[in-house]
């Protein structure tokens, strides 16, 4: 059972609590241990399958229940108390707070923010880390046609080789997004219905709402009507990408050249962001200002890594040297210009490891996928990641 995250659940009322069992049997890596619905026993039951996280529901009786908190949490302090309540009045909330829970949700609960109160949890929890959530790598780009979408879709198929993976691409470029053209798909749903149905789904429904290609990775489409892009808020997309976060290992984000808010909260969300470039002075320029630009936002640009695309497209291409120069940042990977490879791969939608699997260009983006897929061991010595499975993968993936 190693990586399993164990809970026990306590609920006097029947239908909230097949409600919240409905949602943990739906998380794959998540053992629900005990289910009672007895505030007088949930003590002992505890101390007898000592979960690493208790879910306790205290409209019932919230006296007994806030006992019951701080009777867990004083004898057993490792495990994460997660309180669940209708009533959201801030001294409830502080009560729970200060009788030892860790984390307040509201019920009726919402899927994503159970995976988000269980992420951050067992992220404090002994020996569960919250490295094994999903690594994001958003994809952007430093002016139009430099090849976001390209690498995008194939890096996502590169990362989905690996069995152990999960891997979903978000096509963010809400307005002319074409990545579904890329990999050949008509989804039958797009970002727009996720975020629009979010608090509705659970995480076999959100499986069974995006479309999975033969190379493993599901798609999530920009939305089907231009003008439906305006009815994504940024919230709706924060939570879109909390819940893939906690279903998935790895999450692509093929981002729009608008650098609009949801563009910006993808870039804000992601482990590492590639920022894709030409060796001219209009992509470099750009290269320029983007840096400077996304300065203002947190962490940001620490996590931006410089990719050159279409190398050796032209004599005139500017050099590698006089490039790092002008930007004042290191290089951080060069992907080779073929043209023919590239488009007929577009042209008939299959990936470039389909196609084209032993081209320079398409090992170059495996080697970069693997640099970003976050399984070794960084510059910095922090742990590898390699074999640790998302705990909310989806069951049967
Ligand atoms: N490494 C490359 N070598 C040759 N052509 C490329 C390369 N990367 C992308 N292209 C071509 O550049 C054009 C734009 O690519 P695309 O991925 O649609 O860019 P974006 O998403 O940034 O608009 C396409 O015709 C694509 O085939
Ligand atoms: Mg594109």
């Amino acid at each position: 059972m190693s990586g399993t995250l164990r809970i026990s659940i306590c609920d006097p009322d029947e239908t909230t609590r097949e409600n919240l069992k409905r949602y943990l049997i739906g998380m794959d890596q998540i053992w629900l241990e005990a289910d009672c619905s007895r505030y007088e026993f949930f003590a002992e039951i505890v101390s007898q399958t000592t979960p690493e996280i208790a879910i306790i529901d205290i409209d019932s009786d919230d006296e007994k229940a806030m006992q019951l908190v701080e009777s867990i949490s004083k004898t057993h302090p490792s495990i994460g108390i997660i309180v669940v309540s209708s009533r959201t009045d801030g001294q409830m909330i502080l009560r729970a707070m200060r009788a030892g829970a860790r984390e307040f949700l509201n019920s009726p609960i919402q899927i994503d923010e159970l995976v988000g109160a269980l992420d951050r949890v067992a992220a404090n929890t002994d020996g569960k880390q919250r490295s094994n959530a999903g690594n994001i790598i958003a994809v952007a780009g430093a002016s139009g046609g430099v090849g976001n979408t390209s690498i995008a879709v194939n890096l996502a198929v590169a990362l989905a080789t690996n069995p152990d993976r999960s891997v979903v691409l978000i096509d963010l470029d809400l307005a002319l997004g074409d990545a579904d053209v890329f990999l050949d798909m008509i989804p039958d749903y797009t970002l727009l219905d996720v975020a629009q149905n979010i608090s509705r789904l659970d995480l076999a429904l959100l499986r069974k709402s995006l479309t999975k290609h033969e190379s493993g990775v599901y798609l999530l489409p920009r939305p089907v009507q231009i003008e439906d892009m305006s009815a994504i808020s940024n919230e709706d997309l924060k939570r879109v990408i909390g819940l893939l976060k906690a279903s998935f290992t790895h999450l692509i984000i093929d981002c729009s050249k608008s650098y609009s808010r949801l563009d910006i909260t993808a870039l804000e969300s992601a482990n590492s962001i590639v920022l894709l470039t030409q060796l001219d002075l209009p992509c470099l320029r750009n290269v320029v200002r983007l840096l400077s630009s996304l300065e203002t936002y947190d962490d940001v640009n620490d996590k931006i890594k410089i990719v050159v695309n279409r190398v050796g497209l032209d004599k005139m291409q500017i050099s590698s040297t006089k490039a790092e120069e002008t930007i004042d940042r290191d290089i951080f990977w060069r992907i080779p210009n073929n043209y023919p490879v590239i488009s007929e791969c577009r042209n008939n939608g299959v990936p470039l490891l389909e196609n084209a699997k032993n081209a320079a260009i398409t090992q170059s983006i495996c080697e970069l996928a693997e640099k970003l897929s976050g399984d070794f061991e960084d510059e910095e010595g922090k742990s590898s990641k390699k074999d640790r499975m998302s705990w909310l993968k989806f069951l049967g993936k």
